[in-house]
């Protein structure tokens, strides 16, 4: 058994053809070397025949009158074969014709006819003999002729059936082939839609014209994934509980650490309370972003829910919550907006945008260049209809090309970042794009330095 069901079947195939067709041209070639022989031999015969009717007895005497247009038409009825005739009288006496072919005696009953094969001068000949009434005895009338005529033909024939034979055999694994090709095909649309599937995407294989041997295959694919599918929703949720459980007492741990902050502590008592206050807000954090994690995946697969937004209004609400935390640390945080409409989620948006504005914040910036960060949302021109686009540029370092695909994973950051972030903020931005079938794309800023991260939604 080979490794490819394809190969196995056309070795098998191929075995079959190579059993069956040398079987078929021997009793092929053999079939048509009869028939072309026996073609031949009638000719013979028939003159043999005739020759004999020319035979008569005059005063005791056998004769034979055969004209000079009877014997042209005879000697010529061969082709480019030579035709010899002989008549012998009842004693074997030579009558008529080419006396060398009155060898070897032959002895025949009167009205007998024989077909033979025999030689004159090392030439081999085919030869009909007839024997007719002479008188009392029998008299015999011989025609021969070369084969080389016949040899040709039949070996024409050999050739031609061998040619059928061969072209109708690789037309045969030709068309097999074909048919095996068309009968894999489901498999390789099942192949297809399996390699082109994202992580997330869990529904049911589409099935189309699939027959009956590959529905099962198909039938446990799809029981697979809707296990698998159970199974990550659970996980799913025990992380949103897992984290909304923490949410309340980090939340707690936050309060305190801020209230006891103000109290007046000894400078080392002083400086293990921020370090405490920083830890417990970043855990705070933390839970916040698993838990938008956990519930952007869920609502990407809630039917409904999503509704008109305008990416403008959005970003204004962005404004209100992060120009105050911009002006703290003296960034310059601009606008450019433009109303763009589309069907989303508008609290999921707004999470998105934060994210990409608290990395501009994070990464953009030092002591000597304030931080230049711009929210950009606009309608541009696509095929078919125009798309929404949401932009954040900053005058930082960006991010190296070899590196824009992995920031996105969960968790991943790159070595050396500034500020203690876990490594979560862009795949939550990608999970909300993909949620809305949003591409995100990392891009130099416009003036050079600096990252500029685009988001394209789909046409409206
Ligand atoms: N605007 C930016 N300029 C330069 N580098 C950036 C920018 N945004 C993200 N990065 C890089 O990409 C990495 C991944 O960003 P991401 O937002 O996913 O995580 P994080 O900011 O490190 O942590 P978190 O967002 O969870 O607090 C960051 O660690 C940083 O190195
Ligand atoms: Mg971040």
């Amino acid at each position: 058994m080979l490794k490819s069901l394809k190969a196995t079947l056309m070795l098998w195939v191929v075995l079959v053809i190579a059993l069956v067709v040398p079987l078929r041209f021997f009793f092929d070639v053999r079939g048509q070397l009869q028939r072309t022989s026996a073609a031949y031999d009638s000719s013979l015969s028939d003159w043999a025949l005739a020759l004999g009717n020319l035979v008569h007895m005059r005063d005791g005497e056998p004769q034979f009158d055969l004209s000079e247009q009877t014997e042209r038409s005879l000697r010529t009825t061969a082709g480019s074969d030579t035709v010899y005739y002989v008549v012998l009288g009842p004693n074997g006496q030579w009558v008529a014709g080419d006396a060398p072919l009155a060898m070897p005696l032959i002895g025949l009953q009167r009205g007998e006819r024989r077909l033979l094969d025999t030689q004159l001068g090392g030439q081999p000949l085919r030869m009909a003999v007839r024997a007719v009434e002479c008188g009392a005895g029998a008299c015999q009338v011989r025609v021969a002729e070369t084969m080389g005529e016949r040899e040709q033909t039949r070996l024409a024939s050999v050739w031609i059936t061998a040619l059928l034979a061969g072209g109708g055999a690789l037309l045969l694994a030709l068309a097999i082939w074909r048919v095996v090709s068309v009968a894999m095909r489901p498999l390789a649309s099942v192949n297809e839609q399996l390699a082109e599937r994202s992580l997330d995407d869990l529904r049911p294989l589409r099935r189309g014209r699939m027959p009956s041997e590959v529905q099962p295959l198909v039938d446990a694919i799809d029981q697979l994934l809707q296990r698998v599918a159970v199974d990550a929703s659970r996980q799913r949720h025990f992380i949103a509980d897992a984290a909304h459980q923490l949410r309340t007492p980090l939340t707690a741990l936050r309060t305190e650490s801020e209230l006891a902050l103000l109290e007046g502590h000894p400078p080392a008592v002083h400086a293990t309370l921020v370090r405490m206050h920083r830890s417990a807000q970043r855990v705070a954090r933390l839970a916040d972003q698993l838990l938008m994690l956990a519930r952007t995946e869920a609502s990407s697969r809630e039917p409904g829910g999503a509704e008109p937004v305008d990416l403008k209004a959005v970003a204004q609400d962005a404004a209100q919550n992060w120009v105050p935390r911009a002006l703290e640390r003296g960034a310059d945080l601009g606008f450019q907006l433009e109303s763009a409409w589309l069907r989303g989620r508008r609290h999921l948006l707004g999470e998105l945008l934060g994210n990409l504005v608290h990395n501009a914040l994070e990464y953009a910036g030092d002591a000597e260049h304030p931080a230049r960060i711009t929210v950009r949302t606009a309608l541009i021109d696509g095929p078919g209809a125009a798309r929404a686009v949401l932009e954040v540029e900053d005058n930082g370092p960006g991010i190296d090309g070899a590196e824009r695909e992995r920031v996105f994973e969960r968790f991943y950051r790159l070595p050396g970042s500034a500020g203690s972030g876990s490594g979560l903020g862009l795949a939550i931005v990608r999970d909300i794009a993909l949620a809305h079938g949003a591409s995100v794309t990392l891009l130099d800023a416009e003036d050079g330095g600096g990252l500029r991260v685009r988001v394209t939604f789909p046409a409206a």
